[in-house]
């Protein structure tokens, strides 16, 4: 029987249902509150579901993460990110056939037409790659717009197709176009990650010279980084999706989104805090400031809206940012700074009542640094791993019956007053 909760205002009582999740928290429907001209009040959405979804489920006080049912750290030691992209897309993991079918119609769409990749010489060298890689997402629909149609599933699917496809090429063609180098021609012999490697460090007509292990180490960040539920830049894709806009564009405000450093922009920020910091002597004056109420210092990769408990994926970067330490024999004194910064806070009474763990940034972070990314690419390879979350998303609203995202306020201006001329104010 569907329970009902009941709301009542100025003695009038409104009947609400509760609706069921297969797991985790069920919700009450307050649709029906506009009829009593209520609204309800989340700035934040701390305590809001924007949507109903079956394609990642994550409990925070338990740090549990499952892509279409499959726990995250089975994915990330069994599968890659290609077949996640079409778990994700489709709902069940491939079969062979499927998964090599899924892989050639990446392949066949790596390319960038070379007339599109002058949109790069509108930027000066040193313009930051996610302003490249937006701008260029969202001239993708320039190129498309005509033959895109949102309400047939084929143009949908192909259109996920595109950008999982493309956004490699254009991610390795800003990072290349930032350093003045020549870009470097997709190579469909190589897998998904050594390709963007390839792109983004090697030399146009030179085989590939990618280490397997940093090549397998990028796949895994991709992986762990592919979706994350309605997270901030996921719901401004879906925002964007509402109103029937092109797809392209849609994305492209939620890579806008993702570049704020409280969210995708963490990795980038974690290394510039870690330069700061710059000496294990200095991180308890730091620890110090991130806990001052007038200091609106924050330590960068700590703490999550969600997790109240380690993210699962921090865990599975943090055995990977092992592994290429060891394979690397890298001694670099900024993962100390990162290591005794992670265990003062996990000490600190500050971090653990308000339950801020080490977030994935934290330690992608530092990978990406070990790995040899430069700082501003850090947040471009998450906006490349979360490309087929996004889409999925989009794909998912648009399959079924949706309404533009309209949400209303709470008004604290000025109550109606009149006009008065310029002479008598
Ligand atoms: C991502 O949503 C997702 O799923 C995102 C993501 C994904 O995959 O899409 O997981 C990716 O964005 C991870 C988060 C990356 N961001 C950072 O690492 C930036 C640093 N973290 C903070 O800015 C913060 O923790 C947020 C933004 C991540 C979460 O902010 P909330 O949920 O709004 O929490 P809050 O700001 O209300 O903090 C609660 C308390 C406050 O103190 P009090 O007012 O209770 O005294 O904790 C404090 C905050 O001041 N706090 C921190 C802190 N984070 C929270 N204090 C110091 N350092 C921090 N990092």
């Amino acid at each position: 029987m569907t329970q009902k909760v009941t709301i009542t205002i100025d003695g009038n009582s409104t009947e609400l249902p509760v609706l069921e999740a297969t797991e985790g928290t069920n919700v009450v429907d307050v649709r029906g509150l506009i009829k009593e001209g209520v609204f309800t009040y989340d700035p934040g959405f701390l305590s809001t579901a924007s949507c109903d979804s079956t394609v990642t489920y994550i409990d925070g006080d338990a740090g549990i993460l499952t892509y279409r049912g499959y726990p995250i750290d089975q994915l990330a030691q069994q599968s890659n990110h290609l077949e996640v992209c079409y778990l994700l897309l489709n709902g069940e993991l491939p079969t062979q056939s499927e998964y090599d079918a899924f892989e050639a119609s990446i392949k066949d769409n790596q390319n960038i037409d070379k007339t599109f990749q002058k949109i790069f010489n509108g930027f000066t060298q040193g313009a930051h790659p996610m302003a490249m890689v937006g701008s260029a997402i969202s001239g993708l629909a320039a190129l498309y717009h005509e033959e895109t149609d949102i309400t047939n599933s084929d143009d949908r699917m192909k259109t996920a197709h595109r950008l999982i496809a493309m956004i490699p090429t254009i991610a390795a063609m800003a990072y290349k176009h930032g350093k003045g180098g020549a870009f470097v021609d997709p190579d469909p012999s190589l897998g998904y990650a050594e390709n963007f490697l390839n792109m983004c460090f090697g030399e146009a007509g030179k085989p590939s010279t990618v280490s397997p292990t940093i090549a397998a180490a990028m796949d895994r960040i991709f992986l762990l980084h592919a979706d994350h539920e309605q997270n901030a830049s996921t719901s401004t894709v879906r925002m964007a999706g509402s109103t029937d806009c092109n797809p392209y564009a849609a994305i492209s405000a939620g890579i806008s989104a993702l570049w704020g450093p409280a969210h995708g922009g963490a990795n980038e920020a974690v290394l510039l805090m870690l330069n700061e910091i710059g000496d294990e002597s200095r991180v308890a004056e730091y620890v110090a400031k991130a806990k001052d109420k007038d200091d609106p210092f924050k330590l960068m990769g700590f703490g999550h809206r969600v997790y109240k408990n380690f993210d699962p994926r921090a865990t599975v970067m943090q055995e990977s940012c092992d592994a290429v330490f060891d394979e690397l024999g890298v001694e670099d004194p900024l993962l100390k700074v990162a290591r005794q910064l992670e265990k003062i806070a996990r000490e600190d009474e500050y971090f653990i009542e308000r339950k801020l763990y080490p977030n994935i940034d934290f330690y992608s972070g530092i990978t990406l640094k070990a790995v040899g990314i430069p700082t501003e690419l850090f947040t471009v390879i998450f906006t490349l791993g979360r490309m087929p979350g996004w889409i999925t998303h989009w794909n998912e609203m648009l399959s079924a019956p949706y309404k533009i995202a309209r949400p209303r306020q709470l008004y604290l201006g000025e109550k109606k007053r009149d006009y008065s001329s310029i002479g008598s104010r």
